[in-house]
């Protein structure tokens, strides 16, 4: 089917993220269609503090190899975005579980430490992705909530909607560890404070990886219902 004919359930259901993609570009024009759909989404007081910097061809390949080279020296993680300490309970459960499904699928045994290495320099690369949209956001909103929940929107949407159109994505921390690379690569103004990374592309269907479908917590378990009959 012609992914253009997806309905909306199908899109939401059938959508995973992308970890593997085929040596295919994806034309510009598509990714403005996409984007023109992602930039329906809600934001505080239509605030729509969210940029994208849509990089592909040689400045990505100077943004992976910058991001591998620091990781593997040991440079320090930068990415500006604030995050916790290590996740634990049911988080540290569900972490693990979706690992032990993409490193079944690849077949990456657990003490298989180059095979584990090697999966986690793949996502420092953007799983070699041809295009990576970098989010950021106006620094004038750091330190609220509004930034980090208004940029979840609209990247939700924008996975979604590339879905819609045949592409796969992945979004990614990873990517923007070494975030002073990513700004200088990807030419990020200094207004503007990195987020996260959307790795997009073409997937590959013989890529085991790409076929996994992750667990959700059910309704039951997520949400309450008050004031109900
Ligand atoms: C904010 C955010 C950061 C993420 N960072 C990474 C990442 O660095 N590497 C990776 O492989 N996947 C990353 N993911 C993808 C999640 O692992 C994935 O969305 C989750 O396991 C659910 O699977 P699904 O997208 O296939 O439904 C990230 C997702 C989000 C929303």
């Amino acid at each position: 089917m012609n992914a253009r004919d997806l309905k909306f359930d199908e899109v939401i259901m059938g959508r995973r993220s992308i970890r593997g993609f085929l040596d295919k570009p994806v034309p510009r024009e598509l990714i403005e269609e996409i984007m023109e759909l992602a930039f329906r989404a809600p934001s505080s007081f239509n605030n729509q503090c969210w940029n994208f910097s849509v990089v592909s061809g040689e400045p990505l390949e100077r943004i992976r190899q910058g991001n591998v080279e620091g990781i593997l020296a040991g440079i320090p993680d930068s990415r500006e975005f604030r995050t916790h300490d290590k996740q634990s309970g049911d988080h540290r459960a569900r972490q693990i579980e979706v690992a032990k499904q993409l490193f079944g699928a690849m077949g990456i045994e657990r003490e298989d430490k180059d095979g584990r290495q090697d999966w986690v320099l793949r996502g420092f690369r953007q799983f070699d992705a041809p295009v990576s949209v970098v989010v950021t956001y106006d620094r004038d909103l750091l330190g609220s909530d509004v930034a980090p929940f208004d940029c979840g929107s609209v990247t939700t949407a924008l996975v979604n909607a590339a879905w819609s159109r045949g592409l796969g994505c992945v979004i990614n921390s990873q990517g923007i560890m070494q975030s002073p690379v990513v700004r200088e690569h990807a030419g990020i103004p200094d207004d503007q404070v990195i987020m996260k990374a959307v790795a997009m592309g073409w997937p590959d269907e013989s890529f085991p990886a790409n076929a996994v479908v992750s667990e959700r917590k059910s309704v039951d378990e997520a949400a309450r219902f008050v004031g109900f009959e």
